[in-house]
């Protein structure tokens, strides 16, 4: 073994609190320290096993330490590695005209950067340049775009939305009066849940009222999840977006589609394509580099893009590796029909879950679109109260089980289920078992 590798290897679990004190995490408390990874399961430094429904973030379609992937990198870094944003590279070349084949028709100039807060930025400044004069954005309620000073302005760590003002409340002062929110359709919170329809409507006009009467200045884009994944595990209904897309062609401003999440894991290649919304600009990243820090704007050929003049620098936009590892991964997404699989295994956790939410009241809502899976729990079904305790208590039951669930959001009573998408139906089926067995075990801790 590399003597790198080895030394590292070398630090037990009982080391760890010594070495705690040296890293500072930005977010979340140290917890299980993983040594392994293969397929869709994580191995802690002890050698239990973990279903990681996570994807680490979302953030690897094809699970731990896919060997195609790792074979493609090792050649690339063999002859050529990192370069500077103004060297050209044929990975480069190769993955932009890629995922412009891909994305909708009128979208085909890509750029590269290093996350998805910093796609997010790049796009808010190709619509400021694009609509002259506007200098405000629309943003959803609910909504989260990252946590760099501009995106976590947008995003619901920077509300009163959790009863309390979380970790970006020492920021939210810095930028005053960029982002103006509107109300999202929760369609299950909405007061007549009975009538999405409605809910539909309100939030339109809400959104047009706004547009109209609630801002200083003209407004340069609306940002929005397709499906807000962070806040809630909520699909917006497409007939929403279709009529954002409206909005915006009547205010003169631009459409931005934060697909981090959706893309690829709704089961189609961009939620725009799904729900037949033409945005002007699509952001991607999250698990487009199968686990490699990469991340992109796609942007509409009727608009401005990015000139030689420095408007979007970063030293790590143009890796190499993480590109070859993109490409590698859409070769093998498409090769193997991972989109297809995608669907029925997220309709096979949905019929599942939809039967253990009619045998369990406390499972208010089971919220699926390809693996994109949110359960949320409340104290009763009629009154929707959420429970943020029992959903806390299965998520802990579970991974002690070992299954690895996601939570969503402030209300912290929605666990996620968005696993790699390389599971099968027996690993879908072996999680949801300890999924029941861990919440058998925390209503029981709750009597
Ligand atoms: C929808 C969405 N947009 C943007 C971001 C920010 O991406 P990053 O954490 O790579 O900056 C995230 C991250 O979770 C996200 O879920």
């Amino acid at each position: 073994m590399d003597s790198t590798l080895d030394k590292i290897k070398s630090i037990k679990q009982g080391d760890l609190e010594e070495y705690n004190k040296y890293s500072m995490l930005g977010s979340g408390q140290h917890g299980i320290c993983f040594s392994k990874g293969r397929g869709v399961r994580l191995y802690d430094l002890e050698g239990k096993s973990y279903i990681d429904c996570t994807s680490q973030g979302w953030a690897l379609f094809l699970g731990h330490a896919n060997e195609e992937i790792r074979q493609a990198v090792y050649e690339q870094m063999g002859e050529l590695g990192h370069l500077n944003q103004n060297s050209d590279s044929l990975p480069r070349y190769a993955l932009a005209k890629r995922l412009a084949d891909l994305a909708p028709a009128n979208l085909n100039r890509v750029l590269f950067t290093v996350g998805g807060s910093a796609a997010i930025e790049a796009a808010m400044k190709i619509a400021a340049k694009n609509v002259k004069g506007a200098r405000k954005f629309v943003c959803l309620q609910d909504g989260y775009h990252g946590t760099s000073l501009t995106t976590g302005a947008a995003s619901w760590i920077s509300t009163k939305a959790a009863g309390i003002f979380t970790g970006f409340n020492s920021f939210s002062g810095i930028i005053n009066d960029l982002f103006i929110r509107v109300p999202n359709p929760y369609v299950y919170r909405w007061a007549g849940s009975s009538d999405p329809e409605g809910c539909v409507d309100y939030c339109l006009k809400a959104a047009a009222e706004t547009l109209r009467a609630g801002v200083c200045g003209p407004v340069a884009g609306i940002i929005v999840e397709p499906l807000q994944a962070s806040g809630g595990q909520i699909p917006l209904p497409r007939r929403y977006l279709q009529g954002l897309r409206q909005l915006c062609d009547e205010f003169g401003c631009l459409l931005i589609f934060d697909e981090l999440q959706t893309f690829c894991r709704i089961g189609d290649y961009f939620a725009a394509t799904k729900y037949e919304v033409e945005p002007d600009i699509i952001c991607i990243g999250k698990s487009l580099g199968a686990g490699f820090p990469i991340a992109a704007i796609i942007i509409h050929d009727r608009l401005e893009g990015f000139g030689p003049l420095g408007e979007d620098i970063h030293t790590f936009s143009n890796n190499g590796v993480a590109q070859v590892a993109a490409l590698k991964q859409l070769d093998i997404v498409e090769r193997d029909r991972l989109l297809e699989h995608v669907s029925v295994l997220g309709a096979h956790f949905a019929a599942r879950l939809e039967a253990l939410k009619k045998a369990y009241p406390c499972i208010g809502d089971v919220r699926q679109a390809g693996l994109h899976i949110g359960i949320e729990f409340v104290e009763d079904p009629a009154t929707k109260a959420p429970d943020m305790v029992l959903a806390q208590t299965v998520k802990h039951a579970a991974q002690a089980m070992g299954l690895l669930l996601g939570e969503a959001g402030y209300r912290l009573n929605v666990l996620k289920i968005k696993p790699p998408f390389i599971m099968t139906a027996g690993e879908a089926d072996e999680a949801l078992a300890i999924f029941e067995a861990a919440l058998k075990a925390a209503l029981q801790k709750k009597q």
